[in-house]
């Protein structure tokens, strides 16, 4: 009797020290956090519309901050979710949801859908820094394409297969040999166009494509007020470039989940593809932009030629100097909206 009184205490004990245990687990449990988010989310849509903005990594994101220009929500300065900070503020007037995404084509199409469903935003202005194709592009340049290409979608192949119908190019590791001839056991890539899943399309019905277009408005709208404006030229007060960077309006770009920095491949993207800047988020960030019907406009700063270069890759000498420029485009453009 005694023994089982014990017991029974003993148990008594144990559940009120788990109850105490499972209140603190509750508060602190995901389910907890993401009520205070969807409390947190309303009173910052309330106060919307947004203009989107996304940048990918820490060097863009310190560019961006070092413009000055952005000034957080007093109120509710930020939305945590999945990970990722969406930070509520202005620059200048206009509202302002900014999130960084992370490198590769998931993490921008995660964020990106992410920020369209659950914020009140009206369109997409994704920045940072890519690889330069084009010769005619030099480090410190910004571009602001019409289209990119997504060059990440292969059929890998043996040596002397059939490209399948609907590819829309190959490339033959056999014609790089060098000495030239031989056999090349990597055979041959093919580029497949992308699945196109569109709110104006059939439903479940994509549409196969391989150029995606940002927003002809947006576009025309940084022709005519950013063209011709100053980009920096300096890192610091030792080291510059040669000549005083530009920004271009209307070319081609390449996205893929892969560092380019390899002269043969840079070539073979510039002559098949006619891209002049490469990279590994922005035609995830247009493709979701379009499929959910929203205008999107991509701003990058080339920081390296993509392997074209003697030596060692200028990403780390010149990254923060084309995030800069990229930075001040980027809030020169909100500006105009
Ligand atoms: C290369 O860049 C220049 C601008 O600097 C542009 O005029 C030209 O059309 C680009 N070439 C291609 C193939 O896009
Ligand atoms: C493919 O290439 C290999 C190596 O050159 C050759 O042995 C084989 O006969 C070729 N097959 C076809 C179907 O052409
Ligand atoms: C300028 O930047 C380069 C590259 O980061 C660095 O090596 C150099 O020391 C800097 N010079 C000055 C004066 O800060
Ligand atoms: C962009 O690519 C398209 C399709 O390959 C090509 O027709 C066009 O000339 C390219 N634009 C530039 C500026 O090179």
């Amino acid at each position: 009797m005694a023994t089982s009184r014990v017991i029974e205490r003993r148990i008594l004990k144990q559940y009120f020290v788990f109850s105490l245990l499972f209140c603190v687990l509750a508060l602190l449990s995901p389910a907890e956090s993401s009520k205070s988010s969807v409390t947190l989310l309303k009173e910052v849509n309330l106060e919307g519309p947004y203009i989107g903005l996304i940048p990918v990594y820490p060097p863009e994101e310190d560019a961006f901050f070092a413009t000055g220009a952005f000034r957080p929500h007093k109120k509710h300065p930020y939305v945590d979710l999945s990970g990722r900070r969406f930070r509520v503020g202005k620059i200048d007037r206009k509202k302002v949801i900014y999130v960084r995404c992370g490198v590769g084509m998931v993490n921008a199409a995660a964020a990106t859908q992410q920020l369209l469903d659950l914020f009140d935003v009206v369109g997409v202005v994704h920045f940072g820094i890519a690889g330069s194709m084009n010769n005619s592009m030099s480090i410190g340049d910004v571009t602001i394409p019409r289209q990119f290409a997504q060059t990440g979608l292969w059929d890998w192949l043996k040596p002397n297969a059939t490209i399948p119908t609907g590819d829309v190019a190959e490339l033959d590791f056999g014609t790089y040999n060098e000495p030239s001839g031989g056999y090349n056991q990597l055979g041959l890539i093919s580029y497949s166009p992308d699945q196109f899943f569109s709110k104006t399309g059939k439903p479940n019905t994509p549409q196969r494509k391989l150029w995606f277009q940002t927003s002809k408005n947006w576009l025309e709208l940084a022709f005519t007020h950013l063209n011709g404006m100053e980009l920096e030229r300096c890192v610091n007060s030792s080291l510059c470039l040669p000549q005083r960077p530009k920004l271009v309006v209307g070319l081609n770009g390449s996205t893929a989940n892969i560092f380019v920095d390899n002269a043969a491949y840079r070539e073979f993207l510039y002559t098949t593809f006619h891209v002049s800047s490469v990279d590994m988020e922005s035609v995830a960030v247009v493709m979701t932009s379009l499929s959910n019907g929203f205008p999107v406009i991509v701003i990058r700063g080339l920081s390296d030629l993509a392997g074209a270069q003697e030596g060692q890759n200028s990403i780390d000498l010149f990254g923060p100097l084309a995030a800069s420029n990229a930075a001040r485009v980027v809030v020169q453009f909100v500006n105009t909206l």
